[in-house]
């Protein structure tokens, strides 16, 4: 349920900067900006709606945005005469448009770096759980169906010496397949650009997607979304995958057509998937996906740890503070909007 109220903090002496937070963000970030900043901070159980966003832009001269939920799209900058900087609380930037935020001298950031780690391990977490059945024989077992000890039951597939393709092999990429040398594995990797040095540190080599994808046991996505890759995973590409193949993604719901991904799920045109992304967030309770005893689902929970949250926090409301101050944010997704020293 949403509760549509905002925390204000306001101060009467020379106006300070309005910073709107689309989500009650952890203090680690917005103790930053009380310091500096009118706060305005959205108090739901769900990200801030579109009106709320709208109402909050008229004045705001930050955005602390949540990604992938709010839209900075050119109708939400048309109405914020005061915006300077929008600093997103995550990696993906898809959420805003960057050409327009550009064009109208508007700093847009990110924090790189921040969820590296985490959201590899998510990427893992899900395909363990996707080749072993960990959702499924979770939910066995509560319902009581157990009978005992059967040989036969829930098999699944061996990671260990499997073949991994990475799709995007870029931070995030990197660090899946880094621990894909734990369990033995031979990493391939596809992307628009070669990574000669990565192939040589992570031992992966490089194939088209095609390519990867018919040779691969499991495959994951970890490219950023962008015009070229939205949709890049469908029918055509699924039915290249081996009957046995498991997909993972933890980058961005649109990069995989869900319809397509339920239909092979169903038909047994690739064994299993784990899916921590949606096109439509939160999924539709009518979606095919969610009928799909194979597919282990998350709800973005990526970057979900204590530590990786607080830090994300930080150093989006670090970009944020820099700004305000007139300095160059560290984590500017795009340079040609700053105009300082
Ligand atoms: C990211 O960093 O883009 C995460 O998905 C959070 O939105």
């Amino acid at each position: 349920m949403m509760r549509a109220m905002t925390e204000t903090t306001k101060t009467t002496e020379t106006r300070k900067p309005i910073v709107f937070c689309s989500w009650p963000f952890p203090d680690a970030g917005l103790s930053l900006l009380r310091e500096v900043a009118d706060m305005r901070v959205w108090q739901g159980t769900e990200a801030a709606p579109r009106e709320a966003l709208m109402e909050a832009l008229k004045e705001a001269d930050a955005v602390f945005a949540l990604p992938p939920t709010d839209r900075l799209d050119s109708a939400a900058m048309a109405q914020a005469p005061h915006l300077r900087v929008i600093s997103g609380f995550g990696v993906g930037y898809d959420y805003v448009d960057v050409a327009e935020a550009t064009r109208r001298g508007i700093l847009v950031c990110n924090t790189p770096g921040t969820l590296t780690e985490t959201t590899a391990d998510q990427t893992w977490a899900l395909l363990l759980a996707a080749a072993r059945h960990v959702a499924r024989a979770d939910r066995y077992v509560r319902s009581g169906a157990w009978q005992g000890y059967d040989p036969m039951l829930l098999l699944g597939a061996d990671v260990h010496g499997a073949t991994l393709g990475i799709v995007g092999l870029g931070t995030i990429g990197s660090a899946v397949a880094r621990r894909a040398s734990g369990f033995g594995m031979r990493v391939r990797y596809t992307g628009r650009t070669r990574r000669p040095e990565a192939e040589v540190a992570l031992e992966a080599e490089y194939r088209s997607l095609d390519d990867l994808l018919r040779e691969s046991d499991f495959v994951t996505i970890n490219c950023a979304l962008t015009p070229e890759t939205r949709g890049l995973i469908g029918a055509r590409e699924l039915a290249l995958m081996k009957p046995t193949a498991i997909l993972v993604n933890t980058a961005r719901g649109a990069i995989v057509d869900q319809r397509a991904l339920a239909d092979a799920l169903q038909n047994g045109r690739i064994a299993a998937a784990g899916v921590d992304v949606f096109e439509q967030e939160p999924i539709s309770p009518d979606d095919p996906l969610l009928s799909c005893e194979t597919a282990v689902l998350a709800p973005h929970l990526g970057s979900a740890t204590y530590a990786t949250r607080a830090r994300m926090a930080r150093v989006a409301a670090e970009n944020i503070v820099a700004a305000l101050q007139g300095k160059r944010p560290k984590h500017l997704v795009n340079p040609q909007a700053w105009h300082g020293d």
